[in-house]
């Protein structure tokens, strides 16, 4: 069973504002929440209320919308400066998830063809309407594509959350397990519990549970030893962002796929072409590093002594030849990947940018 949810981010036309599913709130509540504003959003992207790296391509998208249609401003010019400053915003609130950037980028290109003040309000909204369903329909493809992979009676180990929570609905990783069970086969999900933020135990259970697929939970650290006793027969994971040469996600992403390598189970990537950035490598991408709290404490409760220096990077990088195959909106690409980047993105890859 799989059944439609609510999608975690929309535009409402009604009252000319985002709203989206609070994601800090779950599993306990389910808050659709309403935001008005950039610093608002900027907070939220950064509260992680919004997460997941197409959900933030769209929350970006839709901010440069939101700061279009609240400005007061007559002339094109001045629009265009108020826009461009809530850019710089909510680009700043977290660096590594390509498709923050994306979103950001394409509806401010959007904004500078407009030749009047009303036109860009329009084509602003129309814009960030138009990734948002993009989204959803490359998870679905994404979903036709990857459910091929997924033998049916399989164990899937997954981590982070990489669903419909992450993305419009659907889901990128969750996605190609909703539409392997949909196709009628029996799959078990491995969810791994994400230290320090939770997304696996939080998000991915949540999820998953609520479609009634069957998902058991357990530590990061239990996985290698699942693997080791045979019963996991593939990792899936999402993507913040894929240069030439690594795949960055989640931090512990990179654990599992030694661990698949060194017991030889296929490691799977999935993610929109949305989320490829081949005019970068790893040295040259920051990897967003979050507060000392988050690792130092749990909930309210010190968990560390008060001075301990910690150190907490949010993602990871996975070299590409770890990588089995990535599950893309076009079709599942695999080794070598220069080549097949290249057949897919032939004028990026060709011009070395
Ligand atoms: O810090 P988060 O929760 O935004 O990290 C999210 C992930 O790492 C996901 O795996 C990734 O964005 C892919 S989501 C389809």
């Amino acid at each position: 069973m799989t059944r439609e949810t609510t999608p975690t981010i929309a535009w409402d036309p009604e009252t000319n504002s985002i709203v989206y599913i609070d994601q800090t709130r779950l599993p306990g509540t389910f808050e659709v929440v309403r935001c008005t504003g950039i610093e608002r959003l900027a907070r939220a992207i950064k509260r992680l209320e919004i997460r997941g790296a197409p959900a933030l391509g769209i929350a970006g998208a839709m901010g440069v919308a939101l700061a279009a249609v609240n400005s007061t401003a007559t002339e094109t010019d001045l629009l265009l400066a108020e826009v461009r400053q809530a850019v710089e915003t909510l680009r700043s609130t977290r660096p590594t998830a390509v498709n923050l950037d994306r979103g950001l980028d394409r509806v401010l290109r959007r904004i500078e063809e407009a030749r009047t003040v009303e036109e860009a309000k329009t084509i602003a909204v129309a814009e960030a309407n138009a990734i948002a369903e993009e989204d959803e329909a490359a998870c679905r493809a994404m979903g036709g594509f990857g459910a091929a992979l997924i033998p049916d009676g399989g164990t899937a180990l997954t981590h982070c959350n990489a669903g419909a929570l992450a993305c419009r609905s659907w889901g990128t990783a969750l996605g190609v397990i909703r539409s392997a069970v949909a196709a009628g086969k029996d799959v078990r999900v491995i969810a791994c519990e994400t230290r320090p933020l939770l997304q696996g135990a939080r998000l991915t259970c949540w999820e998953l549970t609520r479609d009634g697929i069957d998902v058991v939970l357990i530590p990061d650290s239990q996985a290698a030893y699942l693997m080791r006793r045979g019963e996991i027969d593939l990792v899936i994971v999402g993507a913040d962002r894929i240069t030439r040469d690594v795949v960055f996600n989640k931090i512990g992403t990179y654990m599992h796929a030694v661990s698949a390598r060194y017991h030889d189970i296929p490691f799977y990537v999935a993610a929109p072409i949305s989320t490829f950035d081949l005019s970068h490598r790893e040295e040259e991408i920051t990897v967003e590093q979050r507060s000392r709290e988050e690792l130092a404490s749990c909930g309210d409760v010190r968990v560390a002594p008060e001075d301990v220096q910690v150190l907490n990077y949010a993602f990871d990088a996975t070299p590409l030849d770890l990588v089995s195959a990535i599950v893309t909106e076009v079709g599942v690409l695999r080794p070598p990947y220069r080549e097949s980047f290249r057949i897919v993105f032939d004028e990026e890859v060709r011009s070395g940018r």
